[in-house]
């Protein structure tokens, strides 16, 4: 008898962004990356394999996807059934807890959970760094979200080396993000097809390569010092960078809205006020600002001047995965 098994995985944002792969088979990325897992978002997923089902029925916020739409999760689904011996289709039913449509990167909490869940429910009983190379496959930010506090991933140059590990949690120390919570206002350019493009066509990617490497090793010592100032100015630097390799693309392509670059220059001005804040930004228009909650007050206010105070949204360092049986 299969067992319904769940799991809870939170999302996480790079600090040191991972924006292009390797090999897009095993999902290897150019580089490695460093993240921070947030303890306001996450993903819920149960999985059963059931032997009377002839397709996975996969149910998402309460809604019963199409087998297109289920494509993804169908094709992951896949892998598992191949490294478990598995035959039996599956019920998924997922959870995101972020607020509606913010889009934060809901595919790394997503795959995630599923790897955790699915695996576990086929009978598989991996390490947390086997699940972050199963959830790899998933989404390569998926990687870094089997773990709590910072994390890093390991580039690695096949499947067996390329993986996340924990640098620290518990974090003990002084650091938030505030997420500002923008309408995307153009069609997307997905993460998948953004970051072939920029490693086919920009002529800056060596050089991203070349920097995003050097910011591992300074964004690591930040950490290990519980220093904002160093983790929010290389933050800021290196998600520039990445955003740069986009403007650079043929063709261009970007995420900002104007509400994006009115966030980021009302971080610039507090800043140069003096308060110690930093801006990243992923695939879409939110901006995330790196701070630390004694500086709350003062940068929700000056973000009031322009955005409801339910587009701002604190977040702190969050946990790793965490799987249960029903
Ligand atoms: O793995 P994906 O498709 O969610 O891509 C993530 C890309 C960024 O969020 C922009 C950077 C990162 O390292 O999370």
């Amino acid at each position: 008898m299969s067992k319904t098994i769940i799991a809870k995985a939170h999302t996480n944002i790079a600090l040191v962004k991972y924006w292009g792969k390797k090999d897009p088979q095993l999902m290897l990325p150019q580089n490695g990356s460093i993240s921070l897992t947030l303890d306001h978002f996450y993903t819920e997923t149960s999985v059963k394999f059931e032997p009377t089902l002839t397709h996975d029925q996969v149910t998402f916020n309460g809604q019963r996807l199409t087998a297109a739409k289920a494509q993804r999760i169908i094709t992951f689904l896949d892998l598992i059934r191949q490294k478990s011996g598995e035959t039996n289709r599956a019920i998924v039913e997922t959870r995101n807890h972020v607020p509606t449509s913010a889009g934060l990167a809901s595919s790394a909490s997503g795959f995630a959970a599923l790897a955790a869940a699915g695996s576990r429910a086929a009978g598989l009983e991996l390490s947390r760094s086997e699940l972050s190379r199963l959830a790899r496959r998933g989404s390569g930010s998926a990687t870094r979200s089997i773990f709590g506090g910072f994390v890093e991933w390991h580039a690695g140059h096949d499947d067996a080396s390329s993986f996340a590990e924990p640098l620290q949690d518990p974090v003990d120390w002084d650091i938030q993000m505030i997420a500002v919570v923008l309408q995307a206002s153009k069609k997307p350019v997905s993460s998948t097809v953004g970051m072939q493009r920029v490693v086919e066509t920009s002529p800056y990617y060596p050089a991203w390569v070349d920097t995003a490497n050097q910011d591992l090793g300074a964004m690591r010592q930040a950490i290990a010092n519980k220093d904002l100032t160093q983790v929010g100015t290389l933050a800021e630097t290196n998600a520039m960078r990445m955003h740069a390799l986009n403007l650079s693309a043929k063709p261009a392509f970007n995420y900002f809205t104007a509400d994006t670059l009115t966030a980021i220059n009302a971080v610039q001005n507090l800043r140069a006020h003096g308060i110690n804040c930093y801006y990243t930004l992923d695939a879409g228009p939110n901006v995330k600002i790196i701070c630390a909650s004694t500086d709350t007050a003062v940068i929700t206010t000056a973000l009031q001047q322009y955005f409801a105070a339910d587009q701002l949204i604190i977040a702190k360092p969050g946990p790793g995965i965490s799987i249960t049986e029903a």
